[in-house]
């Protein structure tokens, strides 16, 4: 069922959000990722890991589900679902974060949406007993090396942002994150002492050369599709990991001369994206500078709890998952936003299937459900209707349900 497709083949609508620009000559030029092809417009057929998680995952992964399904099926789309342990509910029922049988599953599929995971039970866990060793396993385990993290500010929840309204308005950045490699998986790594005695933790930064190009060539499409402005992120003016990262950038931009490309230290971009996030369009950074960026670029937008990501690979199943964690205290009171887990489907859809039509349909529907002014406890303000996750989620399938999808 899976196919070789050019991801984002089709010209792109404008769209809210992961803004793109539309169609410019360049967009067949996509680096090739494999996902399921959209073949003939009535019987396809998918199948889908679901892995919910801990904490607020299991909430927010079945209102994602009856989302998929919906969008799906009035599209001529039939999804399988296979639901597998992770994280902390796979170590309370296997002993183990990522259970083989999860990986196996996962891999054999043609798309991963993943809730949470993660919870102070586990916290005090050894390092691979942690739910976290879990995640950074599948993610290796799946080879989804392209991590994308959009961070648009939506007019209806500019004054959900901390920021001031004119400094928030308007911003639509798209973190691209390394999530295979740097210090989350450099060897040597461990516990030891000094040679003086001392208990000594440690971990390593290292990018090969093809690490950096795969991910900068990524980057690079991502923003000839966007407005065509990347920043490249690094401490080159400290790190040797990041001075090899600065130099194979650069070079490659030859290739793409359309793209404005700059380079900024990781602090410098920590401070510009509070100060004028406006200034940025495509960021391509590593693993953790990454990790770190698009926690704050989340909160420009106003909540953690609206943002979603795509891992992609050069081959298989693509992963789904929001940016934010499991939220332990809210977990089970019907508490949680499930839209950046909604709008993970829409993803999955768009960039881990081609189906656009559908992922259109949600995006569209997630927009309404907020125009008609309800609101989650994270993105509450005053004078909008206060909803839990089930009611948001009733909200959203309503407006799949009942909006004519803009045309694709
Ligand atoms: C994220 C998370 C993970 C990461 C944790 C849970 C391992 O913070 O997806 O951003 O550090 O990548
Ligand atoms: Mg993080």
């Amino acid at each position: 069922m899976a196919a070789t497709l050019q991801i984002n083949v089709k010209p792109l609508n404008h769209q809210l959000l992961f803004n793109s620009k539309p169609c410019s000559r360049h967009c067949c030029r996509w680096a090739t990722i494999r996902c399921a092809a959209a073949t003939t417009p009535s019987t396809r057929r998918y199948t889908i890991t679901l892995l919910p998680g801990d904490g607020i995952g299991p909430e927010v992964i079945s209102v994602a589900k009856n989302a998929l399904q919906l969008a799906g099926s009035l599209e001529g789309i039939d999804f399988g679902f296979k639901e597998m342990p992770m994280g902390g509910a796979a170590l309370d029922l296997t002993g183990v974060p990522l259970p083989e049988e999860t990986l196996s599953t996962a891999q054999q599929s043609d798309a991963v949406l993943l809730g949470a995971i993660g919870g102070y039970k586990w916290d005090n866990n050894e390092k691979h007993l942690k739910p976290e060793t879990g995640l950074l396993q599948l993610r290796k385990g799946l080879k989804v090396f392209a991590n994308l993290r959009p961070a648009t500010v939506l007019p209806m929840l500019v004054e959900a942002s901390t920021l001031k309204k004119e400094v928030a308005e308007g911003v639509d950045v798209m973190v691209v994150r390394e999530l295979t490699g740097g210090i989350y998986f450099g060897q040597p790594r461990g516990f030891s002492t000094n040679d003086i005695g001392e208990e000594i933790g440690f971990n390593t930064e290292v990018y090969s050369a093809p690490e950096i190009d795969r991910i900068a060539r990524i980057a690079f499409e991502t923003a000839r599709k966007r407005h065509g402005k990347l920043c490249s992120v690094d401490k080159a003016n400290v790190l040797e990991a990041s001075m090899l990262w600065r130099k194979r950038v650069t070079a490659l931009a030859s290739e793409y001369p359309d793209i404005e490309l700059s380079h900024m230290y990781v602090d410098n971009a920590a401070m510009q994206l509070v100060r004028n996030p406006k200034q940025f369009d495509t960021i391509v950074t590593n693993n953790i500078f990454g990790d770190i960026l698009s926690d704050e670029a989340s909160m420009i937008t106003g909540s953690i709890g609206m943002l979603p990501s795509a891992s992609l690979g050069e081959s298989g199943p693509g992963l789904f998952e929001p940016i934010h964690g499991s939220a332990p205290d809210i977990a089970g009171q019907d508490k949680a936003n499930p839209l950046a887990t909604v709008l993970s489907a829409a993803m999955l859809l768009k960039y881990g299937l081609g189906e656009e039509k559908a992922a259109q349909r949600i995006e569209d529907a997630v927009l309404d459900a907020l125009n008609k002014g309800f609101r989650t406890g994270d993105i509450h303000t005053a004078g909008y209707n206060l909803v839990g996750c089930k009611e948001m989620g009733e909200e959203v399938l309503k407006s799949i349900e009942h909006k004519i999808p803009a045309a694709v």
